[in-house]
């Protein structure tokens, strides 16, 4: 039903977050704002930058939890730990790279570096995954571009 809360997750990826050297900010905001929307955030997992770690938890949300938001929040960028998208895609039954261009498009006017991102969005089952950067910042400025018009779709998802 449409009043019914939507659930979600949140997962940063970060080695230093899970190896303890650096207390993780980003995915806490994510859920904040998540919640702030009226999302249920069901879980908020932090995993190192390892590929297959990552799809695995990909698809246990999806498939098995079930939700119908996953937001990540770091991985995205030119290290070469950095593998989230191509997690992501490899679990993707479909893309939405709208999502994926809002958020670039939107944060080019506040840093040239948003470029850098290799952020995707897709589609897997009836859940939606959005990869967001790794910085706290990065992530609120994302989702301020992105948060408005979401629901809809994730609406026709289910
Ligand atoms: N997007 C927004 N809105 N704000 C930012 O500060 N930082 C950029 C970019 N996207 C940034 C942003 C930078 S400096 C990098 S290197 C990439 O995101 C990749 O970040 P990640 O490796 O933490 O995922």
């Amino acid at each position: 039903p449409e009043d019914d809360p939507l659930t979600a997750a949140v997962i940063t990826l970060s080695d230093k977050g899970f190896a303890g050297e650096r207390k993780d900010t980003s995915g806490p905001r994510a859920a904040k704002i998540l919640r702030e929307y009226g999302y249920e955030v069901v879980e908020e997992v932090l995993l190192p930058d390892e590929q297959k770690k990552i799809e695995k938890e990909l698809i246990r949300l999806s498939d098995s939890r079930q939700v119908s938001l996953i937001l990540t929040t770091g991985g995205t960028g030119f290290s070469m730990r950095d593998r989230t998208p191509e997690a992501t895609l490899a679990v993707a039954d479909r893309q939405a790279p709208g999502i994926a261009e809002a958020i670039r498009a939107g944060s080019m006017e506040i840093t040239k570096r948003a470029m850098l991102s290799r952020g995707v969005s897709v589609i897997r089952g009836r859940t939606l995954i959005i990869n967001l950067p790794g910085s706290e910042k990065a992530v609120a400025e994302s989702l301020s571009f992105i948060m408005d018009s979401l629901e809809h779709g994730i609406r026709i998802l289910r």
